[in-house]
């Protein structure tokens, strides 16, 4: 029998090719804490992703959220790939007018109203990730003690939270929020968020319909003035999808699909870099930067042209990912200038800055990229029930070809609708070697999400830089309009600036792009050199690193 078992054992080791670790990256000491509290007490990954979005909901929340959306990237000690797309949705009475300027009338805010709002997803998100890939050890509502005991007796604030609440008086000065002061808050003030506790006391108890039916429920729909109908909030479901993939240089790499235009751009770039026109060579430098600025105007227009609800795309992700297809959309690239693509609203079709990631790798090899968001810095900044509103709402394109708040534009495909689900740039994503060693990634930043998961991955694999170095390297970022090349201060060099303005790019400096959070086989990699409170934690075989 023991030799069975030793041999089991050794299978098993074999198989996955690893031994004993755990690896977790959140944007908050207290998420990563809690995420290896379970993964520790025997909890799978999947319950550990599950506890530590509800105690990010209550340490980080800016992000962190029960009133926002999200996506999941799933990939099994067995080898499943799955995405779990817990997107809000547009309620019935959300047109394509909604915030459309007509005449004398004025639209409501996008970003700061209640229409800004969708239907929550995180709740069902949470819960249909519990249900399918639970490992048994630990109830729902146990998963939920760590988040409810937070609200309930108060967290520390950090040095970070106190100034964010300085610095954004539409929060701190909410009467009747948790979050209101006159003195201003100080690092190490506590804050406790009793009515978030018992909301979150009745999820644990009743599950999803604790939150999508009943008295929560009905205070949302009180609360929205006939934005929300119960309808609304009771029929909104998370949906499994399958997700894009690719083999990229040794990898399988698995993203999000739509509605997140995340997956199909990045694979878009991966293909568009490994093209021979190209200059990407063995490290990153000008020439790379210049081709990496063209592929990435055309894939942003794409994402514009043809990206939005998987329910409303007149063209399937694996047209716009087909080689064929891509060799010809990056034809007309120039090696020795940056030419401006013409956009054009009514375009043939194609023939036939707050959002948190998370990423986890439990002893078995069970992996879970979490993207997460409100959208902007704490929503629509209305507190509700215990908990802040997203402004997803922003993320249609509300006005044709009016930018929103990161600068990207949108057509018909993207518009406004009933039921709808707003297009994503979130771009969770798990690469597994030959060997099933595992990489998972993902930051937030908006419509720089893709760029800088497509700059992690080509630097951790092209240019075999450790994971720790390719998510500290500084960033660049182009989506096609506005017409620039952005960087994040630091990330090119005095000669590379002259080569790229003489090119043609218009530079601009940005001081941070994204909060990656990545976790590997064999590091745990949180994006402690920019701003924030990321923390992660990796043990193997007795080696610990938690600054990483
Ligand atoms: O889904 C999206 O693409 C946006 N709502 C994400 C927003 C975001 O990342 C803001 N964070 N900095």
């Amino acid at each position: 029998m023991r030799q069975f078992y030793a041999l089991f054992l050794l299978l098993v080791i074999s198989h996955t090719g690893w031994s004993q670790s755990i690896a977790v990256a959140t944007a908050h000491p207290i998420g990563t804490q809690v995420a290896r509290q379970v993964l520790e007490a025997g909890g799978n990954a999947y319950d550990a992703a599950v506890a530590a979005h509800f105690a990010l909901a209550v340490v980080l929340p800016r992000a962190g959220n029960i009133g926002g959306g999200g996506f999941a990237l799933i990939h099994t000690f067995g080898g499943e790939a799955r995405a779990l797309d817990f997107r809000e949705t547009a309620p019935q009475a959300a047109t394509r007018e909604t915030f459309m300027v007509s005449g004398e009338n004025i639209p409501p805010s996008s970003l700061r109203s209640i229409q800004a709002s969708g239907v929550p997803g995180s709740v069902a998100g949470m819960w249909e990730l519990y249900t399918a890939y639970r490992s048994g050890r630990f109830t729902w509502a146990e998963l939920l003690q760590p988040a409810i005991l937070l609200a309930d007796t108060g967290f520390a604030m950090t040095p970070f939270l106190a100034d964010l609440l300085l610095h954004t008086p539409h929060i701190a000065e909410q009467e009747g929020s948790p979050f209101y002061r006159q003195v201003p808050w100080q690092a190490g003030d506590r804050l406790t968020q009793h009515v978030l506790a018992q909301t979150l006391t009745d999820i644990a108890a009743m599950g999803p319909e604790g939150f999508y039916q009943g008295l929560h429920a009905a205070r949302l729909v009180d609360w929205s003035q006939g934005w929300f109908t119960p309808e609304d909030i009771g029929l909104y479901r998370a949906v499994w999808r399958a997700p894009l993939s690719m083999v990229y240089r040794g990898y399988n790499l698995y993203t999000m699909p739509p509605p997140s235009s995340g997956g199909v751009a990045l694979i878009q770039l991966l293909k568009g870099s490994d093209r021979p026109a190209n200059r990407f060579g063995k490290r990153w430098k000008g020439e790379a930067i210049h081709d990496f600025t063209e592929l990435a105007h055309r894939v942003y227009q794409d994402r514009t042209y043809y990206l939005g609800d998987p329910d409303y795309m007149e063209v399937v992700p694996g047209a716009l990912m087909d080689d064929g297809y891509l060799a010809n959309r990056f034809a007309d690239i120039e090696q020795d200038r940056h030419v401006p693509i013409a956009w054009n609203q009514s375009h043939t079709e194609l023939e036939s800055n707050e959002t948190t990631h998370f990423s986890i790798l439990d002893s078995a090899g069970n992996a879970i990229a979490i993207t997460t968001t409100l959208n902007g810095l704490f929503g629509s900044g209305l507190w509700v029930d215990g908990y802040f509103m997203n402004n997803e709402m922003d993320d249609f394109a509300t006005q044709p070809g009016v930018p929103n708040q990161f600068g990207l534009i949108g057509y018909e495909v993207n518009s406004v609708a009933p039921g709808k689900r707003m297009l994503s740039s979130m771009t969770p994503t798990i690469l597994v070697d030959g060997s099933g060693n595992k990489v998972v990634l993902g930051t937030p930043g908006g419509s720089t999400i893709i760029t800088n998961v497509f700059q992690v991955v080509l630097h951790h694999v092209r240019y075999q830089k450790t994971l720790e170095e390719a998510v500290h390297i500084k960033k660049v970022h182009a989506q096609g309009l506005p017409e620039k090349l952005f960087y994040e201060v630091g990330a090119l060099t005095p000669r590379w600036q002259k080569k790229l303005k003489a090119l043609g790019h218009p530079l601009e400096a940005w001081k941070q792009i994204g909060r990656f959070q990545a976790v590997s086989s064999f590091e745990a990699v949180a994006d402690v050199t920019r701003s924030g409170d990321s923390q992660g934690y990796f043990y193997s075989d007795g080696v610990k690193s938690k600054r990483k």
